[in-house]
């Protein structure tokens, strides 16, 4: 299976942003720790970061009939993001909507996401370690 990982902004800086919420390891990290856990699944792994929401838009469109299942941690065009949810509602396959932090346990406006209304699952507070937990579930999805 193909799965895209996609990352929206600030995400870039993860490992200097906010460590003491989103942790030390870098988005590079993240990404080697998804293509290992790929490898090891048989999964094409395409990882990608994009701080404009049309960026995101445009990388959900390309996944349309390319990808198997989406990953997709929207950060803060999760709460704000109608179009980045329309794009969604195009894509066939399965998505995972992943956040480093429990976002339920922080500001109030982060407990609403636009995107989980598409969401086959939403992986929340994990740290890092979701983007591999939602590897493993769409593996089972997909399966
Ligand atoms: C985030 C949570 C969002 O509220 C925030 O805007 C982010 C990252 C997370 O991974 O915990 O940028 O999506």
């Amino acid at each position: 299976p193909i799965i895209h990982i996609l990352n929206g902004p600030n995400l870039n800086l993860l490992g200097q942003r906010q460590p003491e919420i989103y942790g030390r390891e870098t988005l590079a990290d993240v990404e080697d720790a998804c293509r290992a856990l790929g490898q090891e699944m048989g999964m094409d792994i395409t990882f990608a970061q994009d701080n404009f929401e049309g960026g995101l838009v445009e990388r959900i469109h390309a996944a349309r009939g390319v990808a198997d299942g989406i990953i997709i941690n929207p950060a803060a065009y999760s709460h704000t993001s109608v179009a980045i949810l329309d794009a969604l509602n195009m894509f066939e396959g399965p998505v995972i909507e992943v956040h480093i932090s429990n976002i339920h346990k922080r500001e109030a406006f982060r407990q609403h996401s636009y995107v989980s209304a598409r969401a086959d699952a939403v992986i929340a507070g994990a740290g890092t370690h979701g983007y591999r937990l939602a590897l493993r579930h769409l593996a089972e999805l997909l399966a």
